[in-house]
């Protein structure tokens, strides 16, 4: 047994055992899933949790009084008071499910920020921002005549605190950062940022998509404003996520869609809108979905998210001392913090042709520009190739992954 596993306080064999979809063979060889940034793997508890419901309560939510409706409302309620628990919300009212982070962050530039914002004001992001923590910002941006502006990064990839907290002005009206960043697995200090962030009454968004999975999250100690989140990325299914925002906030803002479920009145003169979260809610749910995101946070309870962040660290720390010494490897992204995910290039081999070449031994990695252009162009490259951890994965996966590595650089010599 490795070093990396002796250490682990995971009983990572037994875990590994809960996922079906790691546990077979791909292009003939046992697969290697080093890809959970972009996607995780479901546990079979998660899988049954929806299948069980679609075989035996399905029926629409908050709208019949038939016992279905009633047995889906509550397993649908169950997961958003599971997710409060999770993450600690003060109250199940600052829980809007949404369908993933991208929808949270949408709904926090349309429904937050656009009817407050003006010519001369700004939005503040970092260089390390994930598309889906730019992109908003643009479209509100230009809606309203305001700036987005950036906050630069190192050649480590670690955001340059001094010249954020710098850019922190009067005009400055929302400050959007991520937790951890996908392309680099940079681990952003939070806790200073927001307390700058404070200090100057600016309200912060945290794009959390690859910090949730990965470490306990504590909305009222981090103090942040909105916490937005994926259930994909954490064990669940596609098409769910969260927004967290605090209720006073949550309860100015006017809804962002509109629909069936966020009324309580309508008629053709005037819509009285419904209570928190489902004002945010418009339209039937994804219910299987958000079941199953309800069964992934029991999951990662049960394992226990201080567990899950150990064992992360000590396969990150042996993955990246193993691929560093593969002749020819070129890191990208250094930071003293980081956590799940290490880029990397090997010599000048394109990204797309190392990933198919480790794909051809089983191994799952990402390759490009992981939906974060601005990185790679800051560090003058088209692409990396990235592998990114989860729970299941031990240090016999990165043993394989250094293997195909030597490999691929012995094709390409
Ligand atoms: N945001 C996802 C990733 O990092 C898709 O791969």
């Amino acid at each position: 047994m490795s070093q990396a596993q002796t250490k682990s306080p995971l009983n990572i064999e037994y875990c590994r055992d809960d996922f079906p979809c790691i546990n077979q063979e791909v292009n003939g060889h046992p697969l290697v899933f080093l890809d959970s940034a972009a996607s995780s793997q479901q546990p079979s508890t998660v899988i049954d949790a929806i299948a069980r419901y679609q075989r035996e309560d399905h029926a629409n939510v908050h709208r019949g009084v038939h016992t279905l409706s009633h047995r889906a409302t509550e397993l649908y309620e169950g997961a958003r008071d599971k997710v409060r628990d999770f993450i600690n919300a003060a109250s199940r009212n600052e829980i809007v499910l949404t369908s993933g982070t991208t929808e949270s962050i949408n709904l926090v530039a349309q429904s937050f920020c656009r009817p407050m914002l003006k010519s001369g004001d700004q939005v503040l992001i970092s260089w390390l921002e994930h598309h889906s923590n730019i992109v908003p910002w643009q479209l509100v941006c230009e809606q309203t005549g305001a700036e987005l502006v950036v906050a630069p990064i190192n050649d480590s990839g670690e955001i340059d605190v001094d010249a954020m907290i710098a850019m922190m002005t009067e005009q400055v009206k929302i400050l959007a950062v991520g937790h951890v960043s996908n392309a680099l697995g940079t681990i952003n200090p939070l806790p200073k940022i927001i307390a700058s962030a404070k200090n100057m009454g600016i309200p912060v968004l945290v794009d959390g998509a690859q910090g949730v999975p990965h470490m306990s999250v504590d909305v009222q100690s981090l103090d942040c404003d909105f916490y937005a989140f994926s259930g994909h990325k954490m064990l669940g299914p596609t098409g769910t996520g969260v927004l967290w925002g605090r209720e006073a906030l949550l309860e100015a803002m006017p809804p962002y869609k509109g629909g069936g479920d966020m009324i309580l009145e309508v008629s053709f003169d005037k819509t009285v809108f419904n209570e928190l979260p489902y004002k945010f809610e418009a339209g039937t749910p994804n219910i299987s979905g958000t079941i199953g995101l309800g069964a992934a946070v029991d999951y990662l309870q049960m394992v226990g998210m201080n567990n899950i962040y150990e064992h992360e660290k000590v396969l990150h720390t042996y993955m990246v001392e193993r691929i560093s010494a593969v002749d020819g490897i070129h890191l990208i992204g250094t930071a003293k913090n980081r956590a799940s995910v290490q880029s990397f290039r090997l010599n000048d081999i394109h990204p797309h042709d190392l990933g198919t070449i480790l794909d051809h031994q089983g191994i799952a990695v990402r390759t490009g520009h992981h939906c974060a252009m601005p990185v790679m162009q800051r560090f003058g490259l088209p692409g990396t190739t990235r592998a990114s951890l989860g729970l299941y994965n031990n240090a016999d996966d990165i043993n394989r992954l250094v293997d195909a590595l030597e490999k691929a650089r012995q094709i390409f010599t």
